[in-house]
């Protein structure tokens, strides 16, 4: 027995630059089953040949020259292609009897929405009236790329009609944050050692940050972006799903739905804001040359950057404030989440001018560098007892982290959603989302600060921290700092 992927908008971007460069690795590893077919679907017209062309192509100018280009081509002859609208049966039954034709009874089939969202809904409902999802021999299972609605209603509306076709257990709602190798770390730093849980805490934290920045501008995606911006692209599914990470409580076992729970009872505890405390507590702003970018409106009033204080109301968060960031075009392609711990109640060291004690501080780099930064004090040498921050790191080698896709593609192929987002999930952090993008759209809303292109932000986002007497931090690429 073996399985199919299925990919429907296969012809597009994601399918070239990730989906296809992720099954390649995993096919080279060995990681595949024997046997494996990929099977795409989408309206442009290739046969099997071309579309194994185009996606020869796609690897060298996204990814790179393929490696073990032998073993390439006995993986692009498991590659299959039908040409089809998602708006017609017949073209869904010519792709049954094509699957058909490659499958055993009892093989598999993954299918994989890497479309424009648009026609979720409708592939969803191609399958059901064909029975496509119904297990008779095999195992069916829908993956369901981000963005997973466009707001609360929206999402509740996808997530009605997918569940009228495949029941929740077939569903995998992927967020490629969750498959990135330093972000699972998360759970094995602050399980798998003894040292940082006791202090994990309200009563030795001080704070928590959690930056995403990105260089680049929209590039060719405004079409996406202008109905998106920042809070809907990278709030509601990654800043979310690191920030209930770092504040969930230990799941008392790896299955899938122990570590969903724990993760979904982070965003239970979110404090709710009104459109006062929004206005508060949130900055939106826009990168300069925004307005300029290719189909972005004149005036376009879309978010390229968002900054957040949040509060998680419970035992162990009470009153901490969680500082979340990202945005487009801003210094550095950054993703670190800093856990700032408390100064020590009192200090009996002799105050030198500049040498205070600063609180230790624990990154956790997503990128660039991907590890783990700890700053603690020490004594300055040769001095009566003068202190100096010092940074301990730890890092993965290059090359030693897969990309993202690969662990999820392999997780839904083995049948486990531990890292995929539940219905329930998706609608909490729709109802976290939403109250902030209404008060942002309404008439009272501050109007949205602007930043110059590669810089930390609008000096709004500098102000929400020193508000509370604090800057935004980061060590994680600040290679080789061993003193600060
Ligand atoms: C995607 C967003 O989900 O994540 C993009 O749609 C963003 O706008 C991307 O660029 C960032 O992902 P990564 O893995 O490069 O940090």
């Amino acid at each position: 027995m073996t399985q199919t992927i299925v990919i429907f908008g296969a012809s597009g971007d994601l399918t070239q630059r990730k989906l296809i460069p992720s099954l390649y690795n995993l096919y080279r590893k060995g990681r595949l089953e024997d046997g494996i077919r990929i099977v795409g679907m989408a309206i442009d017209p290739f046969d099997d040949t071309s579309f194994r062309k185009h996606l020869h192509e796609g690897y060298e100018k996204l990814v790179g020259p393929i490696p073990e280009p032998e073993k390439w081509r006995k993986f692009a002859a498991s590659i299959h292609y039908q040409t089809g609208s998602f708006d017609s049966t017949d073209d869904f039954d010519k792709l049954h009897q094509k699957l058909h034709k490659l499958e055993k009874a009892g093989d598999g089939r993954l299918y994989y929405l890497s479309t424009s969202p648009q026609f979720y809904e409708v592939i969803a409902s191609q399958l059901g009236t064909l029975d496509m999802e119904v297990e008779h021999h095999g195992w069916r299972r829908i993956v369901v790329e981000k963005p997973f609605g466009h707001d609360r209603a929206s999402a509740q509306a996808l997530n009605k009609a997918i569940l009228s076709v495949f029941d929740e257990s077939q569903v995998y709602r992927i967020d490629h944050y969750l498959g990135k190798e330093t972000v699972q770390n998360v759970l094995v730093f602050r399980f798998g050692n003894t040292i940082f849980e006791p202090v994990w805490n309200r009563n030795y934290i001080e704070e928590v940050q959690i930056t995403v920045s990105e260089s680049i501008g929209v590039g060719h995606r405004a079409g996406y972006y202008e109905k998106s911006g920042v809070l809907r692209d990278m709030f509601q599914n990654h800043l979310l799903q690191l920030l209930a990470l770092i504040a969930m409580e230990p799941p008392a076992s790896l299955n899938a739905d122990a570590q969903r729970n724990e993760r979904t009872k982070v965003l239970y505890s979110i404090r709710p804001m009104t459109a006062d405390e929004v206005h508060k507590n949130t900055v939106r702003g826009q990168y300069k040359s925004y307005t300029s970018e290719d189909g972005v409106a004149p005036h376009s009033q879309t978010p390229t950057y968002a900054a957040l204080r949040m509060y998680v109301d419970n035992w162990r968060w009470q009153d901490v404030p969680f500082y979340l960031r990202s945005g487009k075009m801003m210094t550095d392609k950054l993703t670190e989440m800093v856990i700032r711990f408390r100064k020590p109640p009192h200090s009996f060291f002799p105050h030198i001018e500049g040498s205070a004690l600063t609180p230790n501080t624990l990154s956790i780099c997503v990128a660039p560098d991907e590890g783990i930064h700890l700053s603690f004090e020490t004594k300055v040498p040769d001095s009566i007892l003068e202190s100096q921050s010092v940074n301990m790191e730890f890092h993965y080698k290059p090359g030693e982290i897969p990309e993202a896709y690969e662990r999820l593609i392999l997780d839904a192929l083995h049948g486990d959603p531990t890292l995929f987002a539940r219905a329930d999930t998706i609608d909490l952090a729709w109802g976290i989302i939403d109250p902030i993008l209404a008060a942002w759209e309404s008439k009272n809303a501050p109007p949205i600060a602007t930043y110059a292109d590669g810089t930390w932000g609008p000096a709004e986002g500098e102000a929400l921290l020193a508000e509370d007497h604090n800057e935004w931090l980061y060590q994680c690429g600040k290679h080789g700092i061993a003193v600060t």
